[in-house]
């Protein structure tokens, strides 16, 4: 077998790492993909094991697909960089934004010597845009975005003649509007790239420990549906007869106590499930079921909302107690309530809800007793449910709302400090945010993900 791995810099850096066995083992899955939150550089790291019969046993195909990554990895780079959030990360920001200046730069030499040097640049455009063509057959495997794709190939298709048409026919063109939709298209690719690296939960390292403050209850997190600039941390110490929020400019200031701001909500909070999303906090008002979404911008309360049925008050908590009942979260598809009812018999039932109304969009029903959850957390639409708060936790039941299913599993978690009391995935960040025992940490995740391969030609 032969694995590539792609180290996405920030979101996406590659190196081919290949070997091929003697035995020609014809595996009937697809590609293989891993993902992890993080290397030591603030990267995120992606292993990519292609489908054998492709690699080994054709050199023109091996080929075809070390550039198909590169180009993966190029066109993520420039895009991926935007999810920057650390100060570290901060570096590739200005590379990147060099890199863009670059490409500008070219667009425009060859706009101003387009009497003059035209053929061999337009050579190079071309050349560029074809070397797209062979990421056509592997974005056809992501079935789910039938439109996308289509719309991708017929973007590159259109570039490609209006590429030919300028080397015939100088001076007719748009460079601007041609930039425009090369970049237009690295969007879309980027689309394609977060599905290439969402997939399931298959390992939690760390944790790391960004903070020590606070009672042993709590939560911490960041908006990841943020611009890349904001890397606003809110805290929320205290599981009940807390209303403060305070806000911290990045998580360096948070580490470092500097507060930009405090809201006072106009109503108290029940447990350590709130998430901020999209510049709004949602959270639990207290003794109650309602969901409360408030717009940090405006200082107001936006929206209230009961969760009808959801049981609250310590009637399904997890573990640990601490009004932890109605669990607010975001992921890659969008905000999800988990909480238990009377009618699904106390098991956890997974809502996804609108952002804007806090409506309920659709619901599915767990056999998962909320009371005997330590934390759960949500990456892809896939539901992870930790079986303790305590020493030995580890995630051991996973539901997925794209296919109404379940799974048992057993991912060691490292609860450093003995008790957890909050456990939260971020999509931007793809790492966990824990609240361990007055300890404000973070874990590296890894998934994984098969993109289907049907036909080899
Ligand atoms: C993620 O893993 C890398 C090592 O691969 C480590 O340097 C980094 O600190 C980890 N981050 C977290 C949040 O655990
Ligand atoms: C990707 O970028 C590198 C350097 O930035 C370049 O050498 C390489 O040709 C590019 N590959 C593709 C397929 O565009
Ligand atoms: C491609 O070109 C055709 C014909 O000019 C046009 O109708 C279509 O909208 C273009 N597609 C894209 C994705 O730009
Ligand atoms: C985020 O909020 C903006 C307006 O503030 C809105 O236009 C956008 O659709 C929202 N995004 C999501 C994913 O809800």
């Amino acid at each position: 077998m032969r694995a590539l791995f792609v180290v996405l810099k920030p979101l996406c850096f590659l190196a081919l790492l290949g070997y091929c066995p003697s035995a020609t083992i014809r595996p009937k899955e697809g590609w293989q993909v891993y993902s992890s939150a993080q290397d030591a550089d603030g990267r995120c790291i992606c292993t990519v094991v292609a489908p054998e019969q492709n690699l080994c046993s054709r050199d023109a195909k091996s080929r075809q697909l070390r550039q198909l990554l590169e180009k993966i990895q190029n066109m993520s780079q420039s895009i991926e960089v935007l999810n920057l959030r650390t100060q570290r990360d901060f570096q590739y920001v200005m590379k990147m934004e060099s890199q863009m200046k670059g490409l500008r730069s070219k667009f425009r030499q060859i706009e101003s010597n387009r009497r003059t040097l035209l053929t061999k640049n337009f050579q190079e455009l071309k050349g560029k845009m074809n070397e797209l063509q062979p990421l056509i057959p592997v974005l056809e495997q992501y079935k789910t975005d039938a439109t996308l794709i289509s719309q991708f190939k017929e973007e590159i298709k259109n570039l490609s003649l209006v590429l030919t048409a300028i080397q015939e026919e100088i001076g007719a063109y748009d460079y601007e509007e041609l930039q425009q939709r090369v970049l237009g298209l690295e969007g879309r690719l980027r689309n394609c790239m977060n599905k290439l690296t969402c997939g399931k939960l298959m390992k939690i390292t760390g944790p790391i420990t960004v903070k020590t403050s606070g009672t042993r209850f709590g939560a911490w997190m960041t908006d990841p549906q943020a611009s890349p600039k904001n890397n606003k941390v809110w805290y929320m110490d205290s599981y009940t007869n807390n209303k403060i929020v305070r806000e911290y400019k990045s998580v360096s200031d948070f580490v470092s106590g500097v507060e930009s701001r405090t809201y006072n909500l106009p109503f108290h909070w029940a447990g350590t499930n709130h998430v901020v999303y999209n510049g709004s906090l949602y959270y639990n008002k207290y003794q109650s079921n309602i969901i409360v979404r408030y717009s940090f911008e405006s200082g107001r309360v936006m929206t209230q909302r009961a969760l009808e049925s959801a049981g609250f008050h310590n009637v399904y908590p997890y573990t640990w107690g601490g009004f932890s009942d109605i669990d607010l979260m975001a992921d890659e598809l969008g905000l999800w309530a988990v909480y238990a009812t009377n009618q699904n018999a106390g098991n956890i039932v997974i809502s996804q809800l609108d952002p804007l109304t806090i409506q309920v969009l659709n619901s599915w029903n767990t056999e998962y007793s909320k009371r005997n959850a330590g934390e759960s957390f949500m990456i892809c639409g896939t539901l992870y449910i930790t079986n303790s708060h305590l020493t030995g936790a580890k995630v051991y039941y996973s539901y997925s709302t794209k296919t109404s299913t379940y799974e048992y599993m057993d991912i060691p978690i490292h609860n450093q400090y003995f008790h957890m009391s909050m456990l939260d995935y971020n999509a931007r960040d793809r790492t966990l945010y824990g609240w361990n025992n007055g300890h404000q940490v973070l874990f590296n995740v890894t998934l994984f993900h098969i993109i289907k391969t049907d036909d080899e030609s």
